[in-house]
């Protein structure tokens, strides 16, 4: 997959989720990742010590094919994957969970401050009292074309909230995805409209350990991405 090799998103996006996921204690703890594809977060919180991971995707391919990789990595007995819409109101997870993950999922598909209140509210239901919600996305930044210095790179105009831009991937720069605009403020009042108590809000960050890398160091430079890890409290 395209995010396993990109060293932005290891080393920059994942890299700090974790970090911040890590603040709370991972060993032990259980873990909702809706939306979860592969389980890129859970495979790590897994390998940490998570007790359980709930992976929930709405497509069956992806859940398919999490089961045939975890299965691989040798960490399935940690995992349960379930095939449903984190709409549907009467999903309900088997056990309350210590912290939903949600890495980006909402920019995907997410159109309306209703519909991101909405998503908020339904994994809010799952969550034990004074768990979290961490949620991990970014917001229009306008990465140059040339040559994929980036591995990626946006369409030039920032939309306005809510609007779609375009994210090109080098693997496969023919079929751009849609990525509607959400701004972290957005995101912020969302989750305060959907009930949680408190919302607290970072930049994400580089592992030390890559900060001097070229391409980090271009992207943070020249970009000055907005990339955002929020954390919605029970
Ligand atoms: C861009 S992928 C993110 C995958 C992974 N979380 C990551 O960080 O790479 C978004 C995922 O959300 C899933 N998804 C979209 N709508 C959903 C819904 N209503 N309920 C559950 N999953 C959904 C998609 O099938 C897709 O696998």
């Amino acid at each position: 997959m395209w995010c396993k090799e990109n060293m932005l998103m290891q080393n920059y996006c994942y890299y700090s989720t974790i970090n911040e996921i890590e603040k709370e204690g991972i060993e032990g703890k259980t873990y909702l990742e809706v939306g979860c594809g592969p389980c890129p977060i859970g495979q790590i919180l897994a390998k940490k010590g998570a007790k359980k991971i709930y992976g929930l995707d709405i497509s069956s391919s992806m859940i398919e094919n999490a089961e045939i990789n975890l299965t691989k990595l040798g960490l399935m007995h940690q995992f349960e994957l379930v095939c449903a819409d984190i709409f549907d109101t009467t999903f309900k997870l088997p056990e309350k969970v210590d912290c939903v993950v949600l890495s980006y999922v909402l920019t995907t598909f997410i159109n309306n401050m209703d519909m991101c209140t909405e998503i908020l509210r339904q994994c809010k239901k799952q969550l034990k009292p004074g768990g979290h919600i961490c949620l991990t996305d970014f917001e229009y930044v306008k990465i140059p074309c040339e040559d994929f210095w980036f591995g990626m790179y946006t369409s030039a105009e920032c939309p306005e909230v809510f609007k779609p831009f375009q994210f090109f991937i080098d693997k496969q720069p023919e079929a751009p995805f849609d990525i509607f605009h959400i701004p972290v403020h957005t995101m912020y009042e969302a989750g305060l409209k959907a009930g949680f108590k408190q919302v607290v809000y970072r930049n994400q960050y580089p592992d030390p350990e890559h900060s001097t890398n070229p391409v980090m160091k271009r992207y943070l430079e020249e970009c000055k991405p907005t990339d955002y890890i929020l954390k919605f409290i029970n």
